[in-house]
């Protein structure tokens, strides 16, 4: 987290949940995700109208940084609704394939109440790389 402080990363998820595509659940949440070289991913959830094909915020800021070339993490905000919200575990699987130890700061959609976690923690004992000895 150096260099970019947490509100910046906190800002940036409240920014980005209210370009959520969200029209099925009603439920918007955004995500901002910092890389080791200082750049910000930001992301939203989309949905889709087959409902199974929804994209969670989280994803949606860890492929656009994947596919920018970025690859190493430190620290992604995640802002929900009425109160901070842990992300699903689906989101945490495919995140701790490139960060285990990523920080996750979870606020609500205004930013005021903020908890934090390590992924190691909200995914204990998670498969990864190392499990396929890679
Ligand atoms: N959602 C996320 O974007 N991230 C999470 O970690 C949990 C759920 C989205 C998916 C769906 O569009 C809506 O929230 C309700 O589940």
């Amino acid at each position: 987290m150096e260099g970019t402080p947490r509100e910046e990363l906190v800002r940036r998820a409240v920014e980005a949940r209210k370009r959520a595509y969200a029209p099925y659940s009603g439920f918007a949440v955004g995500a901002a995700l910092l890389a080791a070289d200082g750049r910000i991913f930001a992301g939203c959830n989309v949905e889709n109208a087959s409902y199974g094909l929804t994209v969670c915020a989280e994803r949606t800021a860890l492929f656009k940084a994947i596919s920018e070339g970025a690859r190493e993490f430190e620290a992604i905000a995640i802002a929900c609704g009425e109160g901070p919200c842990a992300p699903c575990g689906a989101c945490r699987q495919v995140l701790y394939e490139f960060a285990p130890d990523l920080l996750v700061i979870m606020t609500d959609a205004a930013g005021g109440e903020v908890r934090e976690a390590r992924l190691s923690e909200l995914l204990p004992r998670g498969f990864g790389p190392k499990s396929l000895g890679a």
